[in-house]
């Protein structure tokens, strides 16, 4: 199964060609959507998004670490209110962010925390995001670990040092996303020393545009051009590279 574990298609730049961007997406053979929430923006439109086709898409809920701010107790009640009312496939996506702003580092290590709380009371997996924060980000989980807590370092770019530190954890998997084709990249290198049993697709659509399409936007059926580029890495047939993320995805987020 061709899986897109991370796909914002929900947001307005999608607004215009939603659905020809979903049969794109089934047309490449991708099977299934995870769309993890941002903030309370966002949820509507996941929502609405979701609803149009439940065996398709799955929602995730949470606060994004670029949307904490000094008011980020209110968001998180916010959280907790939701994720009391339906289910969902996941918390996320959550993390911490510092390479936009450091101004809340403190609350978003706290509201991140709260969240990976949640994850382990829920029994959910959680979808990580950090951007210039991997030791605070892992510093975290290694502190929550355990046998419930389960997830994805979402577009993972980090070193082969960094990819063993999450990989020993025993729940998480490393989400693989456009980055691997980009001409600078060192991802691709990192990977060859590592089991695609590790690994999850992504393509974080409408960022992180694979080639040849960099500079445009991004979208689900794109995902398929990340698995091509692994097929490549591991000299495996790409079907097969779609079957083992795929059951990683299947088993990780219980689809
Ligand atoms: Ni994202």
């Amino acid at each position: 199964m061709l899986i897109d574990t991370h796909s914002h298609i929900y947001l307005s730049e999608f607004d215009e060609d939603r659905a020809e961007v979903v049969n794109r997406a089934k047309a490449a053979g991708v099977a299934h959507i995870i769309l993890p929430n941002v903030d309370k923006e966002t949820l509507e439109p996941m929502w609405a998004l979701e609803a149009t086709d439940t065996k398709f898409f799955s929602a995730t809920i949470g606060l994004h670490p670029t949307s904490v701010d000094a008011e980020y107790k209110k968001e998180l009640e916010w959280v907790k209110n939701k994720l009391a009312r339906r289910p969902y496939c996941a918390i996320g996506e959550v993390g911490i962010d510092l390479y936009w702003d450091k101004t809340f580092r403190e609350e978003q290590i706290i509201a991140f925390e709260q969240q990976l709380q949640w994850a382990i009371d829920y029994d959910l997996p959680v979808i990580i995001h950090q951007r210039d924060a991997f030791e605070d980000t892992i510093a975290c989980v290694e502190k929550y670990n355990c046998s419930k807590l389960r997830g994805v370092f979402h577009s993972f770019g980090g070193s082969l040092e960094e990819a063993q530190r999450i990989l020993s954890l025993g729940g998480f998997y490393l989400g693989i996303n456009g980055v691997v084709t980009f001409k600078n990249s060192k991802l691709s290198h990192v990977l060859e020393q590592l089991s695609p049993e590790y690994l999850v697709l992504e393509t974080d659509a409408p960022y992180l545009t694979p080639a040849p399409h960099r500079g445009k936007r991004n979208e689900s059926a794109y995902v398929r051009l990340v698995a091509q580029k692994l097929a490549e890495i591991y000299q495996q047939p790409v079907n097969e590279i779609i079957e083992i993320t795929g059951k990683n995805a299947t088993k990780l987020f219980s689809l």
